[in-house]
């Protein structure tokens, strides 16, 4: 089965956050799971290098949006690597193949009809590069997301006719209940629709910095239509001389966060029938992540709010894995979460260097210890904990298809405690003193290094650096999703493992 995973594609108009790295990470969480069950996945993510968000960054640093976007796309495409993401691909949209196939998909919109001239007056943010509603205005004319003063905008463009699309988007999540996930933001987005919608505009005439309308060089298209296309322009040349929107379009899921709910439940859909093509399976919306400020009060982490929390000085620290691990355990998918330096500390010492990293170690080293390092073959891993771990898997396989990452690992985190607790249970060093107690030590180690090894494979999607060093250690590197049965991959003898997640210096 093809599956195919994005993320939005980000502003380059500051360097990458932790809030960007949250929605990498969730989405990489979902392809590599994918992968291990044998899928033919493919990951995009991008840069979002037109309209005023970048334009106006550029202005203020004296230099052209092409200048400012080549310096800041570097950032955005070396943040996938660092997280340990494995994206297939990474967009640009100043690419000139995705500026082409832009103008032939939204040449096709006009000859579809849903294409007007109009004159536009209302509130915009340049930040959003929104146009907004009256419903989506707080006090004194300010963006509900930057806080910022809204502009009066008037101008003469040409408009993308979407209140024609009233009627169908009702029918979308009518007969696709699950388009949006989580429910709630579904429920947003239909009474967004539910209150009627008018038309937007389909390009700019005050800029300059975009793809320009082929039919009215004066203007450029606005550039939500160019950004929302990459997800489909990217798959005609992500490969050379091959293109792949057949095999992957529709996508699976679209990782976002619930700042672009609007542009990505309603807009998009819309556009994508306007052209003729297929809507998403799913857009997926994550919570924000929120930061402490000065008094006390938590807020949106954000580039133009400057309360940013840098993810590269994490990694360099701690690793990505531990970083991955942090987000996603301490941020419940789909709902807003607090996060902070001393909140990642405690889960990083307390649950991943204790509860996984030491199971891990002292697993190995009392193989090494009372075994000689090798493990009896024939021994059958306790029944009670296979039956216990066994189910875990397709547990986990629910969750990720469902869109719940954070939900899959509390399911596998329940193994791994289970696992502590055994190990406490079989006291394991007490056996070892008494030779008549041979075999059940036996089974107690090839039970522990089973029931390690399979919380491994489900934790590999999570935190990949480390499991592929224990697997390494434990001689079997395959990830693949069917060896989470505890005993379907036997391990015969096993290696010294350094501390998976060392005390930091
Ligand atoms: O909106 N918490 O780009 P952008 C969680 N270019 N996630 C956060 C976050 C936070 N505090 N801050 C940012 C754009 N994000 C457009 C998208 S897509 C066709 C065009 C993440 O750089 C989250 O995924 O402002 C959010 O939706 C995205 O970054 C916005 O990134
Ligand atoms: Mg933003």
């Amino acid at each position: 089965m093809s599956r195919y995973v994005t993320t939005p594609i980000f502003y380059v108009n500051a360097a990458p956050h932790l809030g960007h790295a949250y929605t990498v990470i969730a989405s990489d969480v979902f392809a590599r799971h994918w992968r291990q069950r044998g899928e033919d996945v493919f990951f995009l993510t991008g840069t979002d290098e037109h309209g005023e968000p970048v334009a106006l960054a550029a202005e203020k640093l004296g230099m052209t949006p092409k200048a400012l976007a080549d310096q800041n796309a570097v950032h955005f495409q070396t943040l996938g690597p660092r997280l340990g993401a494995s994206e297939d691909f990474f967009i640009r949209t100043s690419d000139p193949r995705h500026v082409e196939r832009v103008q032939e998909i939204l040449t096709r919109v006009k000859d579809n009809g849903f294409v007007a001239e109009g004159t536009y007056e209302g509130w915009y943010c340049p930040r959003c590069a929104d146009f907004k509603t009256e419903s989506e205005i707080v006090d004194g004319n300010r963006c509900p997301i930057h806080k910022i003063e809204l502009t009066r905008e008037q101008e003469q463009n040409w408009f993308f006719k979407l209140s024609e699309f009233e009627d169908r988007l009702k029918a979308l999540f009518d007969g696709q209940p699950d388009f949006v996930l989580p429910q709630r933001f579904a429920n947003e987005a239909r009474a967004f629709i539910d209150r009627g919608l008018h038309d937007v505009s389909l390009s700019r005439s005050k800029l300059t910095w975009g793809v320009p309308v082929p039919w009215d060089p004066e203007q450029v298209f606005y550039v939500w239509w160019d950004a929302l296309l990459n997800y489909v322009t990217a798959l005609s040349f992500a490969r050379e001389g091959e293109d792949l929107t057949d095999r992957f379009w529709p996508a699976t899921f679209q990782v976002i966060g619930k700042d672009i709910l609007k542009f990505h439940a309603i807009y998009w859909p819309a556009l994508l029938m306007a052209a003729g093509l297929e809507v998403p399976r799913h857009i997926l919306i994550h919570g924000f992540l929120l930061m402490k400020d000065a008094s006390g009060e938590e807020t949106k982490m954000s580039k133009s709010l400057g309360n940013v929390l840098d993810p590269f000085e994490i990694i360099d620290q701690y690793g990505s894995d531990a970083l991955r691990f942090y987000l996603l355990r301490e941020v419940s998918f789909g709902q807003d979460g607090g996060v902070s330096v001393d909140g990642f500390v405690t889960r990083y010492e307390s649950e991943l260097a204790n509860e996984f990293g030491n199971l891990a170690s002292r697993s190995i080293a009392m193989v090494r210890r009372y075994l000689g390092g090798e493990l009896p073959a024939g021994v059958a891993a306790d029944p009670a904990i296979t039956a216990e771990l066994d189910p875990i898997a397709a547990t986990v396989a629910e969750h990720i298809d469902a869109g719940a990452p954070s939900a899959a690992l509390d399911a596998v985190w329940q193994g791994v405690r289970r696992l502590n607790r055994y190990v406490e249970e079989s006291a394991p060093w007490t056996l070892s003193k008494d030779d008549a107690k041979r075999a059940e030590l036996e089974t107690v180690l090839v039970t522990l290094i089973a029931g390690v090894r399979s919380t491994a494979v489900l934790l590999h999607p999570f935190i990949p650096v480390a499991v592929e060093k224990l697997l390494a250690a434990l001689g079997t590197p395959d990830v693949s999703l069917d060896g989470a049965t505890v005993g379907a991959v036997p391990v015969s003898a096993v290696e010294e493992l350094a501390p998976l997640f060392p005390k930091a210096s």
